[in-house]
């Protein structure tokens, strides 16, 4: 219709269907910058308040050990923080949405002034008739509403496009590890080269350790309380560089690399989401659907708990639901590395609050996934080390190998 109508008004009078329009073209030209400033501002808008949501839900989770240290006010401090950045940014969205209403507006306006304007004056010079002055002011409108509405129409795209990037970020991280499993060559490998590691500048947590984990079987990491055992584990995980040397995870630094797909972590304090225990191990393979996962998780014997909670797979964990002990969450955190079944799998005191006979039943589960895994197990005892391929000990008796 707007371009029938557009054309019908050039073949009356292409003069003032000029006129008419002249303002139009800048005003679209606007209505683009300003569309271009909202999608970058969107963009932030729903990082921050992913970041905010993820604050408040820790802040909520974590209610316990706040209230027991008593740090309610650096803990709302940090919330406050984020509503603030949160605030600042809503405001700035909705100061250019309403530079764009005005700029649509005048997108609206301006050609109907114009037209009325110039249209009268060639009426009163006879030009053209009252009638076809009044008939063509209504064909105006079939010009003037999809120029309206069209910013706003690309609004909403350039937001739904800051959204679905965000979604695209997620879905990238499963193909990556799908990626990273395909390019590691030959067996998996766990390097350190040589690496020191202090968390405070001063104090050397780690000092000039070396070791080569190949291929695949079972590696101990092995040391007394404070050796320095966690802290191994998480330069593995890439969570910390170290001050000197070098980590190699496949020939690859985990500290620069995304090495999510390649590796597995059961971490000393496994961590439950806020929702049904379905949940929590559907984000370990979110690739399959969930009622799949369950099927598969309900045959594991060590989650045989499950079947006694009320809702079984969909009781609701977390804070303000039911609660579910440091031995359920280590079983959860076991089914979460079997169905994502990385080549490398990194165990923190897997088992140190499991109770004698599950701890049988995983440390056989251990042994015989050790066949075809990397795994490296770091305890203070409780497994048999006669089955390991190597044992690293940390400590006084560190680069001490077996
Ligand atoms: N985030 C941190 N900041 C500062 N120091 C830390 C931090 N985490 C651990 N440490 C210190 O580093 C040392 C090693 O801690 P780590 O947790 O790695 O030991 P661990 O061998 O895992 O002990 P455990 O067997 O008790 O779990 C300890 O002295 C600890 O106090
Ligand atoms: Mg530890």
């Amino acid at each position: 219709m707007a371009i029938i109508a557009i054309v019908y008004l050039i073949a009356v009078n292409p003069l003032l269907c000029l006129i008419t329009f002249i303002y139009t073209p800048l005003g679209m030209f606007f209505t683009f910058k300003i569309n271009n400033k909202i999608g970058k501002i969107h963009a932030d808008n729903v990082e921050i308040k992913a970041d905010s949501l993820s604050i408040f839900e820790q802040f909520l989770s974590c209610i316990p050990i706040v209230k027991s240290f008593m740090i309610e006010k650096k803990a709302l401090l940090n919330i406050q923080r984020t509503q603030q950045q949160l605030l600042k940014s809503n405001m700035k969205l909705a100061k250019f949405n309403s530079l764009l209403q005005v700029a649509c507006g005048a997108i609206n306006s301006f050609p109907r002034v114009l037209y009325l304007g110039f249209g009268a004056l060639l009426v009163f010079n006879g030009e053209i008739t009252l009638g076809l002055f009044v008939a063509m002011y209504d064909f105006l409108g079939y010009v003037i509403g999809p120029s309206t509405y069209l910013p706003f129409m690309i609004q909403k795209l350039n937001r739904c496009i800051a959204s679905l990037n965000r979604v695209e970020r997620l879905n990238e991280l499963s193909l990556n590890s799908k990626k990273q499993i395909e390019e590691i060559s030959g067996q998996p490998s766990v390097e350190a080269k040589n690496i020191s590691f202090s968390y405070d500048g001063s104090k050397k947590i780690l000092d000039n350790l070396s070791f080569t984990f190949k291929g695949n079987g079972l590696y101990i990491i092995k040391g007394d309380s404070g050796a320095g055992k966690t802290t191994l584990m998480d330069i593995i995980a890439g969570l910390y560089k170290p001050d000197s040397g070098k980590m190699l995870i496949c020939n690859k630094d985990p500290a620069l690399n995304d090495i999510g797909g390649l590796v597995s972590v059961i971490p000393q304090d496994v961590y439950i989401f806020r929702g049904s225990l379905a949940e929590n191990i559907h984000f370990a393979k979110p690739d399959m659907p969930i009622e799949e996962l369950v099927k598969i998780a309900s045959s594991y014997p060590f989650l045989s708990f499950v079947e006694d909670l009320p809702e079984g797979f969909d009781t609701v964990v977390g804070d303000g639901n039911r609660a579910i002990s440091g031995g359920q969450r280590q079983r959860i955190a076991f089914a979460q590395l079997l169905l994502k079944n990385s080549p490398i799998w990194i165990m923190d005191e897997p088992i140190a609050a499991i109770d004698d006979e599950t701890r049988k039943l995983l440390i056989s589960l251990i042994h015989s996934c050790a066949q075809d895994h990397l795994i490296i197990f770091c305890a203070h005892s409780n497994i048999d080390e006669k089955t390991a391929s190597q044992i690293v000990c940390l400590g006084e008796k560190q680069n001490e190998y077996h």
